[in-house]
């Protein structure tokens, strides 16, 4: 058996200023083996990925790499032994082009000192066609929704020598059938002796693409196992610590006046003719694949893109804010989907990231920033939301992604919100934090405030929301109360789109 093992990790322990990261971890992958790697956010997972990639070294442990005892990798020995990551933050160049940050670094690898073109966008090309996905090549990374850059650097990774691929959270942002086009390369990895670790919060895929299992909870290792030994329950269980129970929503009061109304808006190109009415104490759901203009729209209610058609309308009346900071300021709160380019500076701390939204609510009478009071307010809001941190003034990027999100959500929470637009606010999430959001929501929902709940995980929007919008291709296709709703129904309104563009 040994001669098929591509690592072992033995004893492995990391922490960072007082956290123990990861405590004294052993883990084996065998050559051609897809092995998960689950666990709540801040458990280990992403600490003990950079610990493979020689991206950190571990306090102590060893790594066994091809009967090679190491005490720790280095970045480039990681590579040359054929380690690849894709990372969380998916690392992609947003100043370079498609092409460029596919095939630049596989050009490099290979020794070429001088880079032929023509070979870039070709292999390029290739990569982007083995995962079945249609992204201009020629086009700045910046420039591309999360999903795109998740290809991206997908696309990157096959293109260079691999025996162990890892993937932290691969297909947050992706629909499901580039899901389905990656599950395909990594069987076919697999085919050829590959290694894949990978992380997600979503169960079913885990179901879908994994053989083994390894579950990290607080930095140890809790169990370990073929999947197939775990049932939903068990893996819940060992994840979380608890059982985990998420009852459908039903609003508690909601108001007769509406909040929030859009009449005919639309935005050329994007979508047009969106009209509906939010109520105080109600969740509506607005769900649609990639490019339904889901996206868009919520940017537009929150005034970050204008509207070139129609009206919106605030507690009745029109409502035309010229930028984002009188959209806020007029009691309306925004989590970005991609909170790492929209919502938090990283570098700052985690405080003061809560508090930005706000801040001229904490200075002194002179002006100054009044950090007992950003502290207390923060204290609070790690308190509420359960943010994992020892100290509310360490930088947000030295959090988990999970508990990053929980610190975007507070930050506009800090504004108290009337209406509060959640762009799929649980991706990346475990379902532990999953299921505190979700209670969240219902709470402020309670309290009288309107949330928009944009999301493409329908059990989710099913669940939380009272009523539901689905979108595609920049309209409108449906409406209906969550009761009525289920997830073939929506699938169905949903999937007519592709048979029309077949009949095309
Ligand atoms: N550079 C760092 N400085 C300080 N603490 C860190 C650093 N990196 C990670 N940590 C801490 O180590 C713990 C493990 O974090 P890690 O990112 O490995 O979790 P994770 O399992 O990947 O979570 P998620 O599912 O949210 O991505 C967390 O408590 C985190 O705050
Ligand atoms: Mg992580």
């Amino acid at each position: 058996m040994t001669q098929n093992t591509f690592i072992k990790l033995k004893g492995i322990s990391k922490s960072f200023a007082g956290v123990r990261a990861l405590q004294n971890i052993d883990m084996e992958i065998q050559q051609g083996e897809v092995r998960c790697l689950a666990g709540e956010n801040g458990g280990g997972k992403s600490t003990l990925i950079k610990i493979i990639s020689g991206f950190y070294q571990p306090d102590s442990g060893t790594i066994e790499i091809d009967g090679n005892e190491y005490t720790s990798l280095t970045p480039q020995q990681a590579i040359d032994l054929g380690i690849q990551v894709i990372y969380q933050d998916f690392s992609v160049f947003p100043n370079l082009t498609v092409a460029e940050n596919i095939a630049l670094m596989a050009e490099r690898q290979e020794g070429k000192r001088i880079v032929n073109w023509k070979n870039v966008r070709e292999r390029a090309q290739e990569a982007l066609d083995t995962i079945g996905v249609d992204l201009d090549l020629d086009m700045l990374v910046g420039d591309l929704p999360v999903a795109g850059k998740q290809l991206v650097a997908i696309c990157r990774s096959l293109l260079l020598k691999v025996r162990l691929l890892i993937m932290d959270e691969p297909t947050t942002a992706l629909t499901r059938t580039e899901v389905e086009s990656l599950f395909r390369v990594v069987r076919d990895l697999k085919a050829k002796g590959i290694s894949v670790v990978f992380v997600s919060h979503k169960l079913e895929e885990v179901y879908e693409i994994a053989e083994q299992l390894t579950i990290l909870r607080n930095g140890k290792k809790v169990i370990e196992g073929p999947i197939k030994e775990f049932d939903r329950e068990k893996f819940v269980f060992h994840m979380t610590g608890r059982a985990i129970e998420n009852l459908p929503f039903e609003p508690t009061e909601i108001g007769t006046e509406p909040l929030l109304e859009a009449k005919n808006i639309g935005i050329k190109d994007l979508f047009r003719d969106i009209s509906f009415a939010l109520y105080p104490g109600e969740i509506l759901g607005i769900t649609g694949l990639l490019g339904s203009g889901c996206n868009e729209l919520a940017k537009a209610l929150f005034s970050m893109e204008k509207i070139t058609e129609g009206e919106i309308l605030l507690e009745g009346k029109p409502h035309h804010p010229a930028n984002v900071g009188e959209a806020i300021r007029s009691g309306i709160a925004y989590v970005p989907e991609d909170r790492l380019t929209e919502g938090l500076f990283m570098p700052q701390a985690i405080s003061v990231n809560m508090v930005s939204a706000v801040m001229k609510n904490y200075l002194t009478r002179f002006g100054f920033i009044d950090q007992k009071r950003v502290e207390e307010g923060s204290e609070n809001w790690i308190r509420d939301l359960k943010v994992v941190t020892p100290s509310a003034e360490l930088p947000v990027q030295a959090l988990s992604g999970g508990n990053q999100q929980k610190v975007v959500l507070a930050k506009w929470l800090e504004i108290s919100p009337k209406v509060l637009i959640l762009n799929c606010p649980t991706v990346g999430i475990d379902v532990g934090a999953k299921a505190d959001i979700y209670q969240l929501t219902r709470t402020l929902a309670a309290q009288g405030i309107g949330v928009i709940f944009i999301s493409d995980n329908l059990p989710e929007v099913l669940e939380n929301c009272n009523r539901l919008i689905v979108m595609k291709r920049g309209r409108m296709v449906g409406e209906m109360d969550a009761k009525n709703a289920d997830e073939e129904k929506i699938e169905a309104l949903l999937s007519a789109d592709r048979e029309e563009e077949v009949i095309r």
